[in-house]
């Protein structure tokens, strides 16, 4: 099948853009208003994006009322920081609870039943739980137009400046044990899944280069 998006004509009962690029890992996001109030909200479009130093990007869309921006938005506009939680199996139901759309003066992380830890460098907390973390500080912020108010979208570009692991959530060679952690991460519709096997290739990444290695004799 073929469609064009501006028509959106794709003839299905369910819109597939979001099925045609999965898992979506989720940035689970802690930010603080200026008044002091703590908002949590998961956002699938999200991802790392270089690694040194890292920055990590999210794309929040707009209130579907009134087209207003999301908390998160203006919490990030106005404090210019973010904490990014990793969501994983265990922690998979706060994680939709804290979807919800609620009044700004509401502490989002206590009425998902959740416990914050401080962070080092900024001042939204971290989820407790969570295996990793990372504090970041606002790069940019790219405004993307939608076909309507409510479809516009804020990219959220964030440098990462600190990183929490979660010892227990290390191998005894020193990996991250997603085997262990599961981390959950989005597909289309209302569907998720968590990482159950785990495959390796030879083929080198960037990420592999700047590893030291040993000289080559
Ligand atoms: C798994 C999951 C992924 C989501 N991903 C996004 C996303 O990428 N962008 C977005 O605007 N909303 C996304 N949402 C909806 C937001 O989390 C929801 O609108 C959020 O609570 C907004 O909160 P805020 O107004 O406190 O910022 C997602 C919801 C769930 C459950």
């Amino acid at each position: 099948m073929y469609y064009e998006t501006d028509k959106n004509d794709h003839g299905l009962p369910y819109n597939p853009l979001k099925a045609c690029v999965v898992p979506r890992p989720i940035g689970w996001i802690t930010t603080i208003s200026e008044a002091g109030v703590v908002n949590l909200a998961p956002f699938s479009f999200f991802n790392v994006l270089s690694y040194d130093p890292p920055f990590v990007l999210f794309s929040a869309g707009s209130h579907e009322a009134d087209g207003g921006r999301k908390d998160t938005v203006v919490n990030v506009e106005a404090t210019g920081e973010f904490v990014y939680n990793m969501a994983t199996w265990a922690q998979r139901e706060p994680m939709n609870h804290s979807a919800q759309i609620v009044g700004r003066g509401i502490d989002e992380m206590a009425a998902a039943g959740l416990e914050g830890l401080p962070s080092r460098l900024v001042r939204p907390p971290r989820v407790k739980g969570s295996p990793v973390h990372f504090e970041c500080r606002l790069h940019q912020i790219v405004k993307l137009p939608g076909h309507k108010k409510s479809s516009e979208h804020h990219v959220i570009i964030g440098r990462v400046d600190a990183v929490h692991i979660d010892d227990a959530a290390l191998t005894a060679d020193g990996r991250v044990d997603v085997l262990k952690i599961r981390p959950i991460a989005r597909l289309g519709y209302k569907d998720y899944t968590s990482i159950e096997s785990v495959f390796q290739m030879e083929k080198r990444t960037p990420e592999d280069e700047i590893v030291p290695r040993a000289p080559v004799p």
